[in-house]
């Protein structure tokens, strides 16, 4: 069953509103579902409405337990979205250090956590990684179907592209894995915010896509109404289902499943298919995003 990771170089992007939203719409569509927190700032749970007094959670205990495969079914809640999740869990900065070594030293407590929960029946594992490279993403990354990296529309992401293109941000681990996976095709990227206020996010598209060419996935578009789900504790379906980036984050889980199952009979999508796929799904695609673009030459006359 399919394994589905947000993770990005650097922060502030997306990864955990992505991961809750896309699991609540697969879960809609009818998947068993197990959102699964990787970041020590263990936020995803906030998302589906966990009490943020509640201090445990499954990584944080891992490196703990006598059986990995006994470890996240104790941690595992239920959410009213249908979701199941694992938050990381609470833990001070001594705490997180040592749990990152111990991810390190035995990738395998969590690469047999994240196997045992893909083999049950049904089940579809979505993940938020921690910013930049992890020991969390080189344990799980063997197991990944997709890995997809949100990019926001600020100058900031263009200096991400060599990181992402050269798998740099997976970090440690083996990196003929790294490798394997990326080349595989099962890295894509993400426009998020996409519309943003500010004259420079159409030239960041343009350059994203160029750089990225068949990587780029389509976009989520900003909207104001995703931090006000946010601070509700609530996710974008069941809080403003009609709202732009809802129906984006719709669109996106039933792209992220048409790739998958895709690549899994080994078919791999020329870009003008997963246009036509992704225009399908309804996600916002980059033929969307494209006409608006300024080069920056008209940018400058604007001035
Ligand atoms: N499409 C969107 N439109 C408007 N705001 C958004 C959108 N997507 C995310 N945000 C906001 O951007 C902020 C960062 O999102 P989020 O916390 O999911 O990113 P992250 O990559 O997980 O960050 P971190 O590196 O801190 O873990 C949040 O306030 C979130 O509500
Ligand atoms: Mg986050």
């Amino acid at each position: 069953m399919p394994l589905i990771c947000f993770a990005s170089p650097s922060g502030g992007v997306g990864r955990t509103t992505l991961t809750a939203n896309v699991a609540r719409e697969l879960s809609r569509a009818g998947a068993r579902v197990i959102a699964l927190d990787l970041d020590p700032q263990n936020a995803l749970g906030a998302h589906f409405g966990l009490d943020l007094r509640d201090a445990f959670g499954f990584l944080a205990t891992l490196r703990y337990a006598a059986d990995p495969r006994a470890a996240w079914r104790a941690a595992l809640r239920s959410s009213p979205s249908g979701v199941s999740f694992l938050p990381y869990g609470q833990l001070g900065m001594d705490g997180a250090n040592a749990n990152s070594a111990s991810l390190i030293e035995q990738p395998e407590m969590l690469g047999t956590a994240v196997a045992d929960m893909l083999s049950v029946s049904g089940v579809t594992v979505v993940a938020d990684l921690p910013a930049g490279a992890s020991p969390a993403l080189a344990a799980i990354l063997p197991h990944a179907n997709i890995v997809i990296v949100p990019l926001l529309p600020h100058p900031a992401s263009v200096a991400q592209l060599p990181a992402i293109e050269g798998g740099r941000f997976a970090g440690g681990g083996s990196q003929a894995v790294v490798k394997s996976r990326l080349e595989a095709g099962k890295l894509r990227v993400l426009m998020n915010q996409w519309g943003a206020p500010g004259k420079l996010a159409g030239i960041i598209a343009q350059g994203v896509s160029q750089q990225m060419a068949g990587r780029l996935f389509g976009a989520i578009r900003y909207d104001e109404v995703v931090p006000e789900a946010a601070a509700a504790q609530r996710l974008l379906g069941d809080f403003a289902p009609a709202s732009p980036a809802a129906q984006d984050m719709a669109g996106l889980a039933a792209a992220i499943v048409a790739q998958i199952n895709d690549t899994s009979r080994d078919r791999q999508p020329t870009p003008g298919q997963s246009q036509q796929l992704r225009n399908a799904y309804g996600l916002t695609s980059l033929a969307e995003i494209m006409p608006q673009t300024q080069s920056p030459v008209a940018l400058k006359a604007d001035r």
